[in-house]
């Protein structure tokens, strides 16, 4: 089944292209990583597929909605089947644990139960399965605030999982972390992508990361995809024009990455 379909899609800024005109399938249940060195368009792409950044040209398709024509109320349902996750963890720092992923459940039924901090037997199961999927269950009646980044970061999964979402976006999700911290919050994005079948995108800054979780991975370069591939299939040749130089590009103007200066660019 695809979850998200673009068809010569442009993403941006009122007066700045920034991805420019990519096709792009994703099927459910892909753990996938976006990659390429910053400023390149990462982040404007994965928030365009929860219609946060804006649609300038081509389609897109997210769950069945077109993006490029939908209404508030559509929109609401849309963004309650994804689940985001930042790199600033965006956790309520003086809630427990235990609250802060029962906030993940709010559109569904737990208002009153957050508000009053009384969760019924059954939904304290519920959070308890999210907790022990990241592995925080021991800190349930911890604040927020006096977890470690790794902990945090896995608490904000536990939140995007109670939310029951269909796609979790990760924007760059480990790039505050120690190495073993970081493996661990991919390990359990990989295990809620497993255990639960979502949709995993993520941003991701290090190379080695996508290469070691990721079946699937976006090279983006100058708004435009330079790799779609597995990540074994990943070559010196691929990462070089990924992560390549940054080049003044004077055909359009903008800022370009190429790893070797194209015919154009040497004869202008
Ligand atoms: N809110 C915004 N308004 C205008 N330009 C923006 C905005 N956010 C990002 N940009 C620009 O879009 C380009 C791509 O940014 P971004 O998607 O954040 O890249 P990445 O995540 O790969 O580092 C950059 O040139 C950046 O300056
Ligand atoms: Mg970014």
């Amino acid at each position: 089944m695809e979850h998200i379909k673009a068809e010569n899609l442009t993403l941006g800024y009122r007066h700045k292209k920034v991805v420019k005109g990519i096709d792009l399938i994703i099927m459910k249940g892909e753990f996938l990583s976006i990659i390429g060195p910053s400023g390149v368009g990462k982040s404007t792409l994965l928030m365009g597929l929860n219609a946060t950044t804006s649609i300038l040209g081509g389609r897109l398709n997210v769950l069945g909605c077109n993006l490029d024509r939908i209404g508030q109320n559509e929109l609401r349902a849309l963004r309650s089947k994804i689940g985001v996750i930042f790199q600033g963890f965006n956790l309520v720092a003086r809630l427990s644990v235990l609250d802060n992923i029962a906030s993940g459940m709010l559109h569904r039924k737990l208002l009153l139960a957050a508000l009053f901090k009384y969760y019924s037997r059954q939904q304290y199961e519920e959070l308890y399965e999210y907790m022990k999927v990241v592995g925080i269950e021991q800190e349930a009646i911890s604040r927020c605030d006096r977890l470690s980044g790794g902990q945090k970061q896995r608490v904000a999964i536990a939140r995007a999982i109670a939310q029951r979402p269909e796609i979790i976006l990760a924007d760059e999700p480990v790039s505050s972390l120690d190495p073993v911290s970081a493996r661990c919050v991919l390990e359990t994005l990989k295990n809620a992508n497993k255990k639960y079948g979502i949709t995993v995108i993520s941003n991701l800054h290090q190379l080695d990361y996508a290469r070691e979780f990721c079946s699937r991975v976006i090279g983006l370069n100058g708004g435009r995809i330079v790799y779609d591939g597995p990540p074994e299939h990943l070559s010196a040749a691929a990462v070089a024009e990924i992560y390549g130089k940054e080049r003044h590009d004077p055909i359009d103007n903008t800022i370009r990455h190429f790893s070797y200066a194209p015919a154009a660019l040497s004869a202008a």
